[in-house]
This record gives C-alpha cells, structure tokens and sequence, in this order.
C-alpha cells in the first residue's frame, strides 16, 4: 500500500513551497538503516535546541540504530510508515500497540498509540505529516482501533498545533524520560472515526 498527498500547493506566512508529490508507503525491512539516519536528523533538528547533548546524543545512540529500527519494522504489534518525496525520505511515523493506554484515553475497544512522527525541518508544513497520519489512522482502523493516542512535549507548539488541527484533544498528562531529565508530556487522543482523517 501506498498513498500520495499532494504538497507545493502552501500558500500564506510561515508556508514552505515544496516539491508536488510526497508518497507514504509502510516500512520495509531494508529501511532500517536510512531510518536510523532520518530519526537521528529529525530528533536533532526538533529537540537539539532544548536538551543537554550528552541526553540527546544518548537517547539517539538508543532509539535510532540500524538494529533497533529493524526491530521496530518487524514488530507484529507496531507499523512504520515512510514519507518520501522523489524517492527520498523525509519523514517516517511509528503506531504502536503494545504500551499500557494512560489513564484519560477515552473510548471503548482497543487504542493504538502514534509513538512517533517525524518530518525533516526543510520539507515541514506542506502536508507530508498530514500524509502519515492518515496512513497511520487507516492502519490504526485496520486493526481494529478505536483511539489514537500520544504523547508530545508541552513545549512543542508546531507538534500541538499539528494535533489540534487534526482533531486531537488533551485527555491528561504522562512522564516522559529523556536521560537525566523527566517531563510531564500532555496526553492527546482522537477517535479513529472522527474527520479530517
Ligand atoms: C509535527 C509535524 C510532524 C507536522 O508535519 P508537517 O509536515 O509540518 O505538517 P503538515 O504540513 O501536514 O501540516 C501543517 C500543520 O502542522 C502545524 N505546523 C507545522 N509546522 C508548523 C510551524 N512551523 N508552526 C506552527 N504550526 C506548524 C500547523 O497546524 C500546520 O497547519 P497550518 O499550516 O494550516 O497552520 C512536523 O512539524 C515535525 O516533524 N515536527 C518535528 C517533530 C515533532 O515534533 N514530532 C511530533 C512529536 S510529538
């Protein structure tokens, strides 16, 4: 499966012109490698203004490697989603199943969590995140869900402003652990049926 949103169309202050066409299509397991790379960019680039180095350089050195990407591409429980424009990455999404669902996460039946999304900064507000997550709630629907949820930093309007418009409300708070530093992250949630899906 594979969508295609279209981009270049920004208008208004703050818009970005972009290249016409931004593909998403599921994780492969040969992504692995240049998955590491772009979440290493897109963490640096969206957290390196705001976290002490050795935090950050720490949580990258765990989270973003070839061997911990494959394990995420080949978890029953969990879909990677790969945006990419002329065959390049710009952007990935990860759906998880298998965190604990924080209290406040409304509706009945299962939820499934958006773990992460990421768009490089040069390629940010021309529609490639609005691609993933639409794949991701048709994955998230696919598997029966009934909720999307997840956590983002309190300091990250663009991410807050990117949820709201997507009909995300803050159903209540979770800590979030990054090296030495802990933070009381909002919780958001949708319900997998709502629009602007
Ligand atoms: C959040 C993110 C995934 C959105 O992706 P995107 O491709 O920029 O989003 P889209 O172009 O599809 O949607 C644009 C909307 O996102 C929000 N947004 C994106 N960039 C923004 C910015 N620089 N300032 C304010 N709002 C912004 C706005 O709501 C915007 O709508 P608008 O232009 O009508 O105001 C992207 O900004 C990103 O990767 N940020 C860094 C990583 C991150 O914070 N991830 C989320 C962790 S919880």
């Amino acid at each position: 499966m594979s969508t295609r949103a279209k981009g270049g169309n920004a208008r208004g202050p703050g818009r970005r012109p972009g290249p016409a066409i931004t593909r998403v299509r599921p994780g492969r397991p040969t992504d692995a490698a240049a998955l590491a790379q772009l979440g290493a960019r897109t963490f640096r680039e969206s957290y390196g203004e705001h976290t002490p180095a050795e935090d950050l350089d720490a949580y990258i050195a765990e989270n973003y490697n070839a061997p911990a990407q494959a394990a995420e591409l080949s978890a029953p429980d969990r879909a990677v989603f790969v945006a990419e424009r002329g065959g390049v990455p710009i952007g990935f999404a990860l759906l998880g199943e298998g965190e604990p669902v924080p209290a406040g996460v409304p509706g009945q039946g299962p939820a499934v969590q958006l773990e992460r999304i990421y768009v490089l900064q040069a390629a940010q507000r021309t529609g490639a995140g609005t691609a993933l997550l639409r794949a991701c709630l048709r994955e998230a629907r696919r598997r029966g869900a009934h909720t999307l949820w997840l956590t983002a930093w309190s300091e990250n309007h663009k991410a807050l402003s990117f949820y709201r418009r997507h009909g995300f409300l803050r159903v209540g708070t979770h800590p979030f652990r990054l090296g030495s530093l802990v933070f009381l992250d909002p919780v958001l949630a949708r319900s997998i049926e709502a629009p602007n899906g």
